[in-house]
């Protein structure tokens, strides 16, 4: 996966301009139903492996269904026990969980982010994401929805290999309390409401 990190980083500039490109386009493709095989672009139509592999469908239709992305929900998915992923390759890998929700407050008007760490380290070791390209340190790394759409920081994952940057209430997942939202210092809304005069 760090691997992996580092190869989606060195094509980034090829994804800069299309990041959101990539999002819609990955709800797209996958519209509907899952594509077989031998018509995904990826495998070799004329390969008897593609009559020998499982098709996506059969392997996929049978979980939680998703209406973005790869139409998976796979965080419910491995909850319910539908799959179970093995934990590690070799003996000695130590397995690191970790349950601590992060809010990741924005000013702004969108509702707050709440990075779960237990749904990814379920999937992810920490050296996946600290010390880059997060510090373990709250508040320790400038993350902008700016750097997100041109595959950076969530988005090396989200819209690549994760939910795609379309589902953004599936991240701006908490409410922001109604006192925190932002007005204009001299605005008072009362002066909108009948027979009140203004200042
Ligand atoms: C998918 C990415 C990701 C993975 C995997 C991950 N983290 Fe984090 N972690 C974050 C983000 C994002 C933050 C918040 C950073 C910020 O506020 O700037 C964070 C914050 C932290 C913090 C600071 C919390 C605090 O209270 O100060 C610690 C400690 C931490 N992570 C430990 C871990 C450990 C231990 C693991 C593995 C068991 C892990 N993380 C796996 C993304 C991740
Ligand atoms: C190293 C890869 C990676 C990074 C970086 C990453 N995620 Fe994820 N994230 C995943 C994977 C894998 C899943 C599980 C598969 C899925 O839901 O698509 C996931 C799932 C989630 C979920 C869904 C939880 C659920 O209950 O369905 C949320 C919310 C989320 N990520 C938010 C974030 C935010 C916010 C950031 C950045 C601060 C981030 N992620 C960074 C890989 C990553
Ligand atoms: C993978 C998770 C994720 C998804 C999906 C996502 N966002 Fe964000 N967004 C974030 C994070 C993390 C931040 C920065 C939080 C912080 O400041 O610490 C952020 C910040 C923002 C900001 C604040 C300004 C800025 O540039 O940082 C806006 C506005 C925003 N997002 C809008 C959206 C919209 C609109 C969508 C859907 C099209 C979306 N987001 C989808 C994670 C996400």
């Amino acid at each position: 996966m760090r691997e992996s990190i580092y190869r989606a980083k060195s094509i980034n500039l090829l994804r800069t301009a299309a990041a959101v490109f990539w999002s819609v386009a990955a709800v797209c493709v996958w519209a509907g139903d899952w594509l077989p095989l031998a018509k995904d672009g990826v495998h070799d139509p004329k390969s008897p492996a593609v009559k020998l592999l499982q098709q996506p469908r059969d392997a996929l239709s049978v979980l939680t269904p998703d209406t973005a992305g790869n139409q998976v929900r796979w965080v419910e998915s491995l909850e319910k026990g539908e799959i179970k992923p093995r934990s590690r390759l070799r003996k000695e890998t130590q397995v690191r969980t970790l349950d601590q929700d992060i809010l990741l407050d924005i000013k702004g008007s969108m509702p707050i982010v709440r990075f779960p760490h237990k749904a990814h380290t379920e999937w992810l070791d920490c050296s996946n994401c600290h010390e880059y390209p997060f510090k373990s340190l709250i508040g320790g790394t400038k993350i902008s929805m700016f750097s997100i759409l041109q595959g950076e920081q969530c988005g090396v994952c989200h819209g690549a290999v994760s939910f795609p940057l379309t589902e953004c209430l599936r991240c701006h997942s908490v409410p922001r309390p109604k006192s925190e939202q932002t007005a204009p210092p001299n605005l008072d809304p009362s002066y909108h409401l009948p027979r009140k005069e203004g200042p």
